[in-house]
């Protein structure tokens, strides 16, 4: 198969509208939108009957093995739009070493590092890009903790769009850098994602930049909603036991709940879901509170800290939709400290070469906090998200020096 078939091959399309994920409001497909008149995100509708006609299991197995394999259930209309840098399908990677010490479970790690960007934000900010270039936008903006804004970055460069980006003013170095190198006006700000958001929104009006943050535009999702896909695909069409997913505004977590749903609809999967766990960290979890008290939306979390810098964010638009596919789907909500995470982080890279982020990693330690308390067993297939490569991050020092002008004591080595 032609290596760009997905770009180049036009196929046919199945928005029917949008929907408001609150009211269920329908909104007319084809323009731009932000959030609902109700201030919540909207969703993208396909005709899933028109879908179900046009597109096969067998069908999809002749096609390039990236994201645009799954376009019948995507909303870029024409392929002309599409504004790749090779979103190829991420690997199921399993630790076995790390699943027989822990009593013999399986556990899979979708490793979203090898996508753009080096993270799962691409697979979002694709979408949204590539449907902001449908549009003619010119100009957009979002608040980020420092993936999002990378992947923004280079999309939006990479078709001519300008873009204007703010971050927390710690968010690693390496992320503010890509920003900037990518081709963002990219600026440090003296607070948390929300209050960056706080920026992109006021600024609209005078800026008159589109507004990209997360699930204020609706097409991020259906972009994230390919994790689902793929994952499905990879496993045959079915689903895993249970899904650990580090969630911060949710995205990934919504989208693939979508997904499954959209695939039952096709009849490619069947009823089974898989439980959808939230991992988040102790120092920010505003998800994990909302859950254990029972209630539809999250209050925001004074004070928010933890090193996993993606999964920082006090508060998130779409807390309800998290809460429901949790609920929904008999998962639940999980904290894990910053030294389980570095724990966790330092165990799969020295037991099993496998270099996570630390918010991949907090899904391990979760996993891992599950296990010990009952909630998961040991007969569950899981499946973690490592949603950006281990190597965006400050790794520790090694300290061993050789001279090798000296003799080599090779029996101390
Ligand atoms: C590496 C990483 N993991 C997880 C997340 C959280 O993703 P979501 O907003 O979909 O919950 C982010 C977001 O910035 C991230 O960069």
């Amino acid at each position: 198969m032609p290596y760009s078939d997905n770009l180049t091959t036009e196929r046919p399309t199945f928005v029917s509208h949008l929907e408001c994920s609150a009211t269920g409001e329908h909104y007319p497909a084809d323009q731009i939108h932000n959030l609902s008149r109700a201030g919540k995100p909207l969703l993208v509708r396909y005709d899933l009957a028109g879908v179900q006609k046009a597109l096969s299991k067998d069908a999809l197995l002749s096609r390039a093995p990236d994201l645009w394999r799954y376009r019948e259930l995507l909303p870029v209309r024409r392929v002309a739009d599409i504004v790749s840098l090779g979103e190829a399908m991420t690997p199921l990677v399993a630790l076995p070493k790390l699943a027989a010490k822990l009593g013999g479970g399986e556990i899979l790690v979708k490793d979203e590092g090898r996508l753009p960007t080096g993270s799962f934000k691409a697979r979002g900010l694709v979408m949204a890009v590539s449907m902001a270039k449908a549009f003619g936008i010119k100009h957009m903006a979002m608040p980020t903790n420092g993936n999002a804004g990378a992947a923004l970055a280079a999309y939006a460069s990479h078709c001519g769009i300008r873009t204007t980006i703010f971050c927390p003013e710690d968010t690693p170095e390496v992320n503010v850098s890509e920003i900037g190198l990518q081709g963002a006006a990219v600026y440090r700000v003296n607070g948390l994602i929300d209050d960056c958001g706080k920026i992109v929104a006021d600024g609209k009006a005078k800026a008159g930049w589109f507004d990209v943050s997360t699930l204020k535009e609706p097409y991020r999702i259906e972009g994230k909603k390919t994790m689902g896909l793929e994952l499905a695909e990879q496993l045959g069409w079915t689903v895993p036991d249970i899904i650990f997913y580090p969630t911060g505004g949710g995205t990934g977590l919504i989208g693939m709940w979508k997904a499954f749903a959209e695939l039952e609809a096709i009849g490619f999967i069947g009823k089974k879901r898989p439980r959808m766990v939230a991992v988040q960290a102790t120092g920010c979890a505003p998800m994990v509170r909302a859950y254990e008290e029972g209630v539809e939306h999250a209050k925001r979390w004074d004070d928010a800290q933890t090193i996993a810098a993606g999964i920082r964010v006090p508060q998130a638009i779409g807390d309800f939709l998290i809460l429901r596919a949790v609920r929904e789907s008999n998962g639940f909500a999980i904290a894990v400290s910053d030294a389980a995470i570095t724990a966790a982080l330092d165990e799969a890279a020295r037991e099993e070469g496998f270099l996570m982020c630390p918010e991949g990693a907090a899904t391990y330690a979760a996993y891992k906090q599950g296990l010990a308390d009952g909630r998961v067993k040991k007969s569950e297939r899981a499946v973690l998200f490592n949603c950006a490569t281990g190597l965006k991050y400050p790794l520790p020092p090694i300290t061993k020096t050789l001279d090798r002008h000296q003799p080599i004591d090779f029996a101390a080595l």
